[in-house]
């Protein structure tokens, strides 16, 4: 990528930190909208952003005399970025905001200025170890076993390229983009480092940040699974977890795909994942669907507690399984079922890739893949995000906008 392109990026904004004595009050954040604030444990309040030019500095800090709180120190933030880390596994307050080193794009990266992720059910068992039976061992192998080996976690960003490595093809500095980072993390930070040989896309023309990046980590899982099972207009498919990220992104793609579609879901779920296309919904709390004669040429676990075992009997001949949530025994077992019965088990989405995110991205422009989002948090509040995940019933995505 020519280099100019990237310093008159640069000369345009100048990022500064700023910090002041005491808490800044809550009611404030919306004075000082497009600044990342930061409450520190040492009683001091760090605003960080990009200012265009002096008179926004000064307008800015005239602002911030206002608060009655005193200014500290006013400095070009340098090298550095907010990121949300966690040194430690646990409960969502091990995770905190930090300045941390910007990273620099290298040959076949991109730059990205984060502009909104989301705390996944992924994040959620990273930081918790939350892992399905039977998984933690490999699980530590890559994300550590004492301690976290990747401190910023973040599978899916929306945002603007910064700036692009030697060698980039297809993106350019400015262009807005949607991406999975996928086990690599990394997305809860104003800036992420994506190679562009991972799954990036152009973000849809019609959407703000903040809800495109609720395409990604459901749209993409979705997707993968779906591809490896080749749905047939008319396919019966049976999505159980209808209402989470991945749940609500299967039922709309096996919709679009042409597929007639059940999804299980508690009944207050019903109305959202009939919205979504569902031709019929079944509520796990009064039905088993594996009881009740039906079959599907396609059933998608999303919650992991309808391994091949249990749904067999539910399968056309030459079915597939998609085992998005499953524990070891149930992978393991997979291969062997499969021959047996005749039928696809399908263990993981495979590598992400760019196509599969741009199908998506085509989807959602065309109005046929809507994100469904729970709720939105600021950056300042991601331990509050990673709370309402914990809790395991949440709709569609959680989504952290970083201003
Ligand atoms: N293999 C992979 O590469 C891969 C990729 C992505 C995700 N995953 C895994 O797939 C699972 C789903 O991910 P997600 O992002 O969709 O999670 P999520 O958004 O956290 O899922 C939450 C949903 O689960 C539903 N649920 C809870 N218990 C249920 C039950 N007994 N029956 C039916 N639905 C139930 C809840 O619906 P109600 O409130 O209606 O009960 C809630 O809407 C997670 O375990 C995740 O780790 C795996």
């Amino acid at each position: 990528m020519p280099g100019h392109h990237i310093d008159s990026y640069r000369a345009r904004v100048t990022t500064y930190e700023i910090r002041i004595a005491g808490h800044l009050d809550r009611r404030w954040t919306a004075t000082f909208d497009g600044m990342t604030i930061s409450r520190r444990e040492d009683a001091t309040t760090v605003l960080r952003g990009d200012v265009a030019d002096q008179a926004a500095l000064h307008g800015l800090l005239a602002q911030l005399r206002d608060t009655g709180l005193t200014l500290l120190s006013v400095a070009e933030a340098g090298d550095t970025m907010t990121a949300a880390v966690y040194e430690r596994f646990g409960g969502p307050d091990v995770v905190h905001l930090a300045e941390v080193p910007r990273p620099h794009p290298a040959a076949g990266e991109l730059l990205v200025r984060v502009r909104a992720t989301t705390v996944s059910a992924a994040d959620h068992r990273t930081r918790a170890r939350d892992v399905p039976p039977g998984l933690l061992l490999p699980s530590s192998m890559v994300l550590g076993f004492f301690r976290p080996r990747r401190p910023v976690l973040g599978m899916d960003v929306a945002g603007d390229v910064v700036a692009a490595g030697e060698g980039v093809e297809g993106f350019a500095p400015g262009d807005a983009v949607v991406a999975m980072l996928g086990s690599r993390f990394g997305g809860h930070a104003e800036y992420a480092i994506l190679k562009a040989t991972d799954a990036v896309a152009a973000a849809p023309g019609s959407m703000p940040a903040s809800e495109a990046v609720a395409l990604v980590f459901g749209g993409i899982t979705a997707r993968a699974y779906l591809r490896q099972a080749a749905v047939e207009p008319g396919a019966r498919v049976l999505v159980n977890g209808a209402s989470g990220a991945v749940g609500t992104a299967l039922v709309q793609l096996a919709k679009a795909a042409g597929a007639h579609v059940t999804g299980v879901s508690s009944a207050a779920n019903h109305a959202l994942v009939t919205s979504l296309g569902a031709d019929r919904v079944i509520d796990y709390a009064t039905h088993d669907f594996t009881a009740d004669g039906s079959r599907y040429d396609v059933i998608a676990d999303c919650v992991g507690n309808a391994p091949v075992a249990r749904v067999q009997g539910s399968l056309e001949p030459g079915g597939a399984a998609l085992l998005v949530a499953a524990d070891l025994g149930a992978l393991l077992a997979a291969p062997r079922q499969a021959r047996r019965l005749g039928i696809t088990v399908v263990t993981g989405p495979g590598a992400y890739r760019a196509d599969d995110l741009e199908h998506v991205v085509a989807l959602a422009e065309r109005g046929a893949f809507r994100p469904v989002i729970d709720r939105t948090f600021p950056f300042e509040q991601i331990a509050e995000a990673h709370r309402l995940v914990d809790g395991g019933r949440k709709r569609g995505s959680i989504v952290v906008t970083i201003p």
